[in-house]
């Protein structure tokens, strides 16, 4: 016969080709995710493939060690000067000569998987907005005066089905000296977003340019701003930097903020200035980090809460700070990033999520993209713990979402012996019901408090405070050992069975540490302390309780914790403390950085942009400060875990 069988592995996709055909053109037939960036010109290494030998059952296949032809002069050549794996081929330059089973491996797939952590994460799938090609343009003909940019966007159309493509004029001004040192074969790198506007030529290099493709995902908050460093070809995140939001000075939370802009003529440019430079900071560290030029970032993907939404584009916030919470815009954003001062490639793009509601912001919509509420068969209760808490409740029936007011002193603030999470502060917290003693762990030492050699151990460091989840514990523990009543009050010595209570002002106090050996303080948990964690804890398990209210449940089959914070959350210490509605505690999971996350999906999967655009309109927002149950569930949660929910599962 002079057609031959090929079958294709992972995908097993199959089919009959004429003898002499190239492995790439069998695969584009059949839509076998093949890669290809040079187009088949052996140039690119990107289609590598192995051929199998031997006999193959599953596919009723019997290869011969010929069935692919020999090597030919461009893999030999490519082969010599650059090495091809042992067994492997270039898929373009490899022909068929007889019925064969090719396997494609995982780095020859275009659009590949990405590895996720956890194992209940969707999946990403490599589709980035950003890619490279090569092609090979006409030259100039004295009888068909085109130019050169058309004959380049007819090549585009013809070599790689990008139709429409536009340039910015600095591509346009070096196009023709390009394309000429190239020798009319050139590296072509282009933006494709999802949605908004068709293809763009974002950079040009003569001939085969390798040099890799990075893009950014921004996790901008209002109390620091984190990134991840991805290879836009590879999914690998490179590497991640943080730093302080520099608008702190201008505000702890985000109230404050737009009070300042309120208050101050000019405030908000103050503002917006300040958090480009942070984001311009953080763009310049990770790029020294990794030792990567700031013109390879082409691409940034950016989420945060409305505030810096507003802040970061220029938009002073004040409506935000007002009921009815108008956004200036709630849609997803196509924009340059140099018209947000960041210092990437001259023609980077950068995408901002689109926000939910005038509370619930891009963040949140990247923390519904990485959990994907919409696509669960169960009820799942999605919460990303902050200063804001952003809830969202939903299935594959319908999502909901509001944000509810938690304050910040889940962060430690407003705590008496609060910190941030660092080195030195208490993060896990135990006390015996019997004899009330405490026993904790501090970041940044393995060692239980009461452990020989904890004290020296802690000198590193010294026991500086306790931060979030620490509180969040030691108020569930005390609630337990029964030092605190049900509405949150601290029993007096007498009533406690400790020394440890003790009379401070009018109310009593519980001495956690003396932390004076170590040339510390007292760590102390007051009365007032109780309270702040009793008002923020409330304000979220309301918020919850109003999206169920909505969704006519009083259950849920799951929760997921989401943020820096409920990613350090004991579940169990959350229950008891009323912060979440009652579930199986095995169904309550963290999902770390879930906005970060939401951010590094958009960046690389540029369907997902699609997917949550509609998403976020699909959901429903429900504003809590204009529903009087939130009041009456507030008022309930305020007692510790409730004054009239059951929460069985803590029995
Ligand atoms: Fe580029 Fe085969 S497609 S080397």
């Amino acid at each position: 016969p002079n057609d031959a069988l090929v079958v294709f592995t992972p995908s097993g996709k199959r089919g009959r080709f004429a003898l002499g055909t190239p492995i790439l053109t069998a695969a584009r037939q059949l839509g076998v995710d093949l890669d290809s960036v040079c187009g088949g010109r052996g140039i690119c290494s990107k289609c590598q493939i192995t051929p199998g030998q031997g006999e193959f059952p599953k596919h009723g296949v019997t290869v011969s060690p010929d069935a692919l032809s020999p090597f030919n002069k461009v893999e030999e050549r490519y082969d010599s000067i650059r090495g091809l794996k042992a067994g492997r081929r270039l898929g373009c330059q490899a022909t068929v000569q007889g019925d064969v089973v090719v396997d494609v491996p995982p780095e020859s797939q275009v659009h590949k998987q990405v590895v996720r952590k956890r194992a209940e994460a969707r999946d990403i799938i490599l589709a980035p907005s950003i890619k490279r090609v090569l092609v090979q343009v006409e030259q100039p003909d004295m009888h068909d005066p085109t130019g050169d940019f058309e004959r380049l966007s007819a090549a585009l159309a013809t070599q790689w089905n990008i139709e429409g493509i536009t340039a910015p004029l600095p591509v346009l001004a070096r196009l023709q000296s390009v394309l000429r040192k190239g020798d009319w074969t050139v590296t072509c790198i282009i933006h494709d977003p999802a949605t908004g506007s068709g293809p763009r030529l974002a950079e040009i290099y003569p001939a085969f340019d390798e040099r890799p493709l990075y893009g950014l995902a921004i996790d901008l908050g209002s109390t620091t701003i984190a990134g991840h460093l991805c290879n836009l070809e590879t999914g690998e995140v490179v590497a991640s930097a943080g730093l302080m939001n520099p608008q702190i000075r201008f505000g702890e939370d985000l109230m404050s903020r737009v009070s300042y802009s309120m208050m101050n003529e000019g405030g908000a440019g103050e503002m917006t200035k300040a958090v480009r430079e942070g984001m311009a900071q953080l763009c310049t560290d990770i790029a020294e980090e990794t030792e990567v030029d700031l013109t390879q970032i082409m691409d940034a993907v950016v989420v945060c809460n409305p505030v810096m939404h507003h802040l970061f584009l220029g938009i002073d916030p004040y409506e935000l700070g007002q009921a009815p919470f108008a956004l200036t815009t709630s849609d997803a954003l196509n924009l340059r990033a140099t018209d947000l001062d960041l210092p990437l490639h001259p023609n980077a793009a950068l995408y901002m999520l689109p926000c939910i509601a005038g509370h619930v912001g891009a963040d949140a919509a990247a923390v519904a993209l990485s959990e994907a509420p919409e696509k669960s068969e169960e009820l799942v209760l999605v919460v990303d713990v902050g200063t804001n808490a952003e809830i969202l409740l939903g299935n594959t029936q319908r999502v909901l979402a509001c944000s509810s007011p938690t304050g910040p002193a889940f962060e430690g603030a407003q705590i008496s012996a609060g910190q941030r999470a660092a080195p030195g502060a208490i993060e896990r917290v135990e006390i015996d019901p019997t004899t009330k003693e405490p026993r904790f762990k501090i970041i940044g030492c393995d060692l239980w408090s009461t452990d020989d050699g904890f004290e020296e151990a802690a000198l590193a460091t010294g026991v500086t405070g306790i931060c979030g989840s620490g509180i969040i514990e030691i108020v569930a523990e005390m609630r337990m050992a029964g030092i605190v009543d049900a509405p949150g009050l601290i029993g007096a010595p007498e009533q406690t069975g400790t020394e440890r209570c003790f009379l401070d002002g009018r109310t009593y106090s519980y001495l956690l540490y003396d932390a004076t050996p170590l040339g510390g303080q007292k760590i102390t948990v007051t009365n007032r302390d109780i309270r702040e964690i009793q008002m923020a804890k409330a304000a979220l398990y309301s918020g919850a309780r109003l999206l169920m209210d909505k969704f006519e449940v009083d259950s849920v089959d799951r929760i997921v914790l989401a943020g820096a914070f409920g990613a350090h959350i004991s579940p169990k210490h959350a229950m008891v403390l009323g912060m979440i509605p009652d579930c199986p505690l095995d169904r309550v999971t963290s999902a770390g950085n879930a906005a970060g996350t939401g951010a590094r999906i958009a960046l690389l999967n540029t369907e997902a942009r699609r997917e949550i655009e509609a998403t976020v309109k699909a959901i429903h927002k429900v504003e809590t400060a204009i529903e009087p149950r939130f009041q009456e569930h507030f008022v309930n949660a305020s007692n510790i875990p409730n004054a009239v929910e059951a929460f069985p599962h803590l029995n």
